[in-house]
C-alpha cells in the first residue's frame, strides 16, 4: 500500500497524522500556493502535477495504490483531476470534505449565493461597507470596488498592490468569536462575504455577524454532480 495524500487543510493534516500512528505508508502533497503552509507529518511533496495526465503518471511511477483528495471544497481542479487519474490508473480515490455550513441553525438566515458576480450585486443590495473573505483568487470579481471601504482578509500577501479605500489583513485561523466581533465593529463592517467553507477554523466570523445584525453573502460549493458521473461513484 502507498497513499498519495492531497492536502492543503485542517483534514488532511489530521489524517496524514492518523495515518503516521498508523504506520501506513504515504505522502502529502500541497499545492505551494501559500508561502508558510502549515505541514503535515511524513513526507510532503510540493507543486502541481501537471493535469490529471501528470497525476495518472505520477501515481504510476510512485506506485501509489490509493489518493485521497482531502483538498479544500472549493479545490475543484485538483479534485477533478483526481477522479480522472483515478479512472486512468484504475487506482481507487477517495474524496474527504468536511462538511459545509449549511446545517447549521444561523444558516437559513443568510444570502447563498452561486457565483461571484451573483455574490457582488448581493452584497451591494445589502451594505457599502464589506468584509471580503473568500480568498485572494476571488478578487477579481470584486474589481468594481476600487472607490469603497473594503476590508479584506487573505492567508498571503496580494500580488498586486489593492486599490486606496481597501484594508488588507493577512491572517489566517482559527479565530475567536471576540476577535472577529471586535474586527467587524472597528471596520463599521455592514455585510459579510464568505465561501461555505465549512470546519471550525474560520466560522466566529458567522457568529459574530449573526450578533451584530450583519448580513452574510454565502457562495455555496461548486457542484460535485459532474465528478460522480464521470467517476461513476456517488460523491
Ligand atoms: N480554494 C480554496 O479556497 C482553498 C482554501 C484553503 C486551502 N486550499 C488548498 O490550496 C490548494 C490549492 O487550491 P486551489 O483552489 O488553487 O486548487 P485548484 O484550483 O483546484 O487547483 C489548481 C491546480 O493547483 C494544483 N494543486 C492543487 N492542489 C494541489 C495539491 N494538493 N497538490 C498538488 N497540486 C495541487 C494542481 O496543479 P496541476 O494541474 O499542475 O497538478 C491543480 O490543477 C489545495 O491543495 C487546497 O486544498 C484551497
Amino acid at each position: 500500500m502507498r497513499i498519495l495524500l492531497l492536502g492543503g487543510t485542517a483534514e488532511a493534516r489530521a489524517l496524514a497524522a492518523g495515518l503516521d500512528g498508523a504506520g501506513l505508508p504515504f505522502e502529502s502533497s500541497l499545492a505551494g500556493r501559500v508561502s508558510r503552509p502549515r505541514l503535515p507529518v511524513g513526507d510532503v511533496r510540493t507543486g502541481g502535477f501537471g493535469g490529471a495526465e501528470g497525476l495518472a503518471r505520477y501515481i504510476d511511477h510512485r506506485g501509489v495504490t490509493h489518493v485521497v483528495d482531502a483538498t479544500h471544497p472549493f479545490a475543484v481542479t485538483m479534485s477533478a483531476h483526481a477522479v480522472e487519474a483515478g479512472l486512468e490508473t484504475g487506482v481507487p480515490v477517495l474524496r474527504l470534505a468536511r462538511p459545509g455550513w449549511a446545517g447549521r441553525p444561523d444558516a437559513s438566515s443568510w444570502h447563498w449565493v452561486s457565483t461571484l458576480d451573483e455574490m457582488r450585486t448581493t452584497a451591494e443590495r445589502l451594505g457599502s461597507r464589506p468584509f471580503v473573505t473568500t480568498g485572494r483568487q476571488t478578487l477579481w470579481a470584486f474589481e468594481s470596488w476600487s472607490g469603497r471601504d473594503v476590508l479584506v482578509r487573505v492567508v498571503d500577501p496580494l500580488t498586486g498592490a489593492a486599490p486606496d479605500r481597501w484594508t488588507v489583513l493577512e491572517d489566517r485561523g482559527p479565530y475567536a468569536a471576540a476577535d472577529e466581533r471586535e474586527l467587524l465593529s472597528q471596520h463599521r463592517i455592514d455585510v459579510l462575504l464568505t465561501k461555505d467553507s465549512g470546519g471550525s477554523y474560520t466560522c466566529a466570523k458567522l457568529g459574530a455577524a449573526g450578533e451584530l445584525g450583519i448580513p452574510v453573502v454565502v457562495l455555496r460549493r461548486p457542484p460535485t454532480q459532474g465528478l460522480g458521473k464521470v467517476a461513476g461513484l456517488r460523491l
